[in-house]
């Protein structure tokens, strides 16, 4: 099945980074595009943009860890812009609190952060899901797309525990969705970025992302403009006959 010739597209977290470049690039293309953040600022500065560029847009505040803060924004974007036919679950956090920007060992870890990490890149998804993939199987269509990372599929020094984790579940999520919504239309898939140049990537060590780039096989970090492509590509028809895959998009580093 199809997508309709005008999406409209949820994106969490797309303020800035990664999920301003899917939400940028939808936009551009011709769909009416939520803007979802939990920075209020970050949402509305980024939904004026587009919506000065002649896209029919709006920016709305969320914690997506918060169910009822989902409903409402699912329901905003509904009333303004019609059904939801895209979402793409990016929001998510990498704390790393420690001294020289790296992440804490699991022993060393406060619950509250692990809980936190696990409540916004993980029960974030499943609440968008839960608000959204009604409408969808309702119209017959859909496309969801999880942001993981490589860190969900294999060991990364990076990264804390609870973000490995959260992104290693976000996969199966991933699986088990493509499976319960396939007969209803929907399409469910991941991206897996590698290190890509974003605010998140700038707030740790130069020496961590400069190890990373050495060991990449195109030799760089990549732009948050080429997980749009992908992104993108998810959504489209062409990708109509995909569901339930993880699509890796990091030069070539860790290669899971
Ligand atoms: N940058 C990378 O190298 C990289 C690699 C792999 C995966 N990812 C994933 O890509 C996604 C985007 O990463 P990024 O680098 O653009 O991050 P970023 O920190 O630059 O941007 C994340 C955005 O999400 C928003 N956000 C944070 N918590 C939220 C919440 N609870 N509810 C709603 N919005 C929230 C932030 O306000 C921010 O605008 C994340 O899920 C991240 O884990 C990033």
């Amino acid at each position: 099945m199809s997508l309709s010739s005008s999406p409209v597209v949820f994106v969490t977290g797309a303020g800035r980074g990664i999920g301003r470049a899917m939400a940028d690039a939808h936009a551009d293309a011709g769909a009416a595009v939520a803007y979802v953040d939990f920075d209020p600022a970050l949402a509305e500065e980024a939904a004026n943009a587009a919506a000065l560029r002649g896209v029919k847009a709006v920016g709305l505040a969320a914690d997506v860890a918060d169910y009822a803060a989902v409903e409402a924004a699912a329901s905003a974007a509904v009333a303004a812009l019609g059904p939801v036919t895209v979402l793409v679950n990016n929001a998510g956090i990498s704390p790393k609190g420690g001294a020289d920007g790296r992440r804490a060992e699991a022993p060393d870890m406060d619950p509250a952060e692990w809980r936190r990490v696990i409540d916004v890149n993980l029960t974030g998804a499943f609440n968008c899901v839960r608000a959204l993939s009604p409408g969808m199987k309702a119209l017959g269509q859909g496309r969801i797309i999880n942001i993981s990372s490589v860190a969900g599929r294999t060991y990364c020094d990076i990264v804390g525990v609870h973000y490995a984790a959260s992104k290693a579940a976000l996969i199966g999520f991933t699986k088990h969705l493509a499976g319960e919504l396939g007969p209803y239309g929907i399409t469910v898939n991941a991206i897996a970025p590698g290190r890509i140049d974003t605010p998140m990537v700038r707030g740790t060590a130069t020496a961590a992302n400069e190890a990373v780039r050495l060991v990449t096989p195109l030799r760089r970090l990549g732009q948050p403009e080429e997980v749009a492509e992908v992104c993108r590509f998810l959504s489209s028809d062409a990708a109509a006959f995909v569901t339930g895959q993880v699509i890796d998009v990091a030069g070539g580093w860790l290669m899971t």
